[in-house]
């Protein structure tokens, strides 16, 4: 199907077009239209097989209903079984505007278009355009957002085209959408009513006419399971770029070192303006901090840019969730699947490591034992050369017989081949790192949402890969030389001879106490624990 695009530059002249859209959509077409809030994917709301078009445009879950958009408040009185004076005095006061009412449905609403409830939502757009078009197709119109499921919402016509292009017969082009997030979204069916989704109507100014209003917890947080959503839409993971979000909540000091430390170069920084220059990583600025409705028009826009600009990961600054910056912080958790990290209140991360047979594991599992949650690299180093992309770059670095015939890796030649030469480590190392540096991302966002105290990574080549720039202390286990021959000999069951090849070739212990900040003796008959405490208390200050 060709996608048309009519662009609107001023609503009497282009009357025609505004028919034109009209009349595709009272004959059962699909056509994109501008609102004050988003584009809306709009189809005639009481024709089934126009709404059907609209989930298989969007890949849209069959239960998650739409909104239905009509021209004024007589236009909702035949969609609603029956009337409330709550309704009557919401209207007065913010139609046309972005407030959808849910209340019992009549008859005429087709099951398709509420997914299947007994109720249906209903608002009146105030843009000209969309009001125009409304009156022009002489029937309801069912408009969920013009994007595909799940992604971001659109509020430019050429977002939609991103999505839509050759899905649906036309784009409606009435330039920017002013509020860039969605309609708040009320019930007054159930008691006492609830706000279900925030947007530019705040609590605050419908709790005069609703006192009893209660804000829905879906608002805040992920739906467990067995729980019903009363507001579906809020159930699935939404307005998600392509990449992974992760909100930073706290100060803006804290959020750049946290940027700085744990983002690479495919991270950006979504930051309020003005705060650009402050990041080591790229930023783009999406508003001015206090003023949500400055935040809420460049939201969508900045997520898509995100991936416009082919980041892979993007640590934004989170609004305060007041006012019109509710509805931004409400989108914003759904974008990082509520993955949100508290930056004033992180985890201490100490980086533990030390030369071969010095006991770093012995020490490790003593702070893990004082409440901290341990990172194995060794473990991840076997998860990363899991990874497919690992794997294809290690056989093209060291030769397809290193893998296995069932796809996994021979640990063992890659080893021979890549500790071969220090020039074949550097690229094992140039290979694996990354992957292993992601999984320890990984395991500290899981740290920090657990209740350790702090996180301590067990690994080797600490200093040698990017995690080191994660640790807040690095502390090194030493040992005397003769004592770590004989744990290794003992330990793997090789010679003396081989041992002290292996110990040889690594970096001396000089090199562990001059880059770490604390070093703890590790040697036979004597006790480690008091300087773990040290560090320990040092780390949780
Ligand atoms: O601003 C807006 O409301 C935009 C523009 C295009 O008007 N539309 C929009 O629609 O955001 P959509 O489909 O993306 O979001 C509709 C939301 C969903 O969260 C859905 O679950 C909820 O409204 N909803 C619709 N009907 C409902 C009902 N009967 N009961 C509870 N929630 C309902
Ligand atoms: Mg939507």
């Amino acid at each position: 199907m060709k996608t048309e695009i009519l662009k609107i530059e001023n609503i009497t002249e282009d009357l025609p077009l505004i028919e034109k859209a009209g009349r595709v959509l009272r004959e059962g077409g699909l056509a994109a239209i501008p609102t004050e809030t988003v584009y809306g994917l709009a189809a005639n709301a009481l024709d089934p097989a126009a709404v059907k078009k609209i989930f298989e445009a969007k890949g849209r879950p069959s239960d998650n209903p739409l909104i239905v958009h009509v021209a004024d408040k007589d236009g909702a009185a035949r969609l609603f079984a029956g009337t409330d004076e709550r309704f009557e005095a919401l209207a007065q006061k913010f139609w046309p505007g972005p407030l959808t009412v849910v209340m019992k449905k009549s008859e005429l609403v087709p099951d398709i278009t509420s997914g299947g409830l007994d109720t249906v939502a209903v608002r009146c757009p105030s843009h000209p355009v969309a009001n125009a078009i409304i009156k022009a197709a002489g029937v309801p119109i069912a408009a969920p957002s013009a994007n595909t499921s799940g992604k971001p919402s659109p509020t430019t016509a050429q977002h939609v085209a991103d999505d839509m292009s050759g899905k649906i017969d036309l784009i409606v082009d009435g330039g920017k959408c002013e509020i860039g997030v969605e309609s708040t979204v009320i019930t007054l069916a159930t008691e006492p009513p609830r706000l279900l989704r925030p947007g530019k109507v705040t609590p605050e100014e419908l709790k005069e006419f609703l006192p009893d209003l209660v804000v829905d917890s879906a608002v805040f947080s992920e739906l467990k399971s067995g729980e019903t959503a009363h507001s579906p839409g809020m159930k699935y993971k939404h307005y998600s770029p392509e990449a992974e979000v992760v909100l930073l909540r706290g100060s803006l000091e804290n959020a750049v070192n946290y940027t700085n430390k744990y983002g690479n170069a495919e991270s950006v920084a979504v930051c309020f303006n003005g705060e650009k220059e402050k990041f080591a990583v790229p930023a783009v600025e999406y508003g001015v901090e206090n003023d949500g409705l400055s935040l809420a028009s460049n939201l969508f826009y900045v997520l898509r840019k995100v991936d416009d600009l082919g980041f892979s990961r993007a640590f934004v600054r989170c609004p305060a969730p007041v006012g019109l910056g509710l509805a931004v912080y409400n989108r914003l958790l759904r974008s990082a699947a509520f993955h949100v990290v508290d930056v004033d209140k992180r985890l201490p991360v100490i980086g533990l490591t030390g030369p071969t047979g010095a006991g770093k594991s012995t020490v490790a599992k003593y702070f893990a034992e004082k409440g901290f949650y341990l990172i194995d690299g060794d473990i991840l180093a076997r998860e990363a050369v899991k990874n497919r992309e690992v794997l294809a770059n290690l056989a093209k670095e060291f030769g397809a017989d290193i893998i296995n015939e069932d796809g996994s890796l021979n640990r063992r030649l890659t080893a021979d081949r890549a500790f071969s030469t220090p020039e074949k480590t550097k690229a094992l190392n140039a290979i694996t790192h990354p992957a292993i540096t992601a999984l320890t991302y990984i395991e500290i966002t899981h740290a920090d949402r657990s209740d350790s105290k702090g996180v301590v990574i067990d690994a080797a080549a600490l200093l040698q890969s990017p995690i080191v720039n994660m640790c807040d202390m690095l502390v090194c286990v030493i040992a005397p030389k003769e004592e770590r021959v004989r744990r290794i000999v003992e330990r793997d069951g090789i010679t003396v001879d081989q041992a002290l090849t292996r110990i040889n070739a690594q970096k001396s212990e000089e090199y562990y106490i001059e880059n770490t900040d604390y070093a703890i003796s590790n040697a036979k008959g004597e006790d480690f624990h008091p300087m773990a405490d040290e560090i320990i208390a040092q780390a949780l200050k």
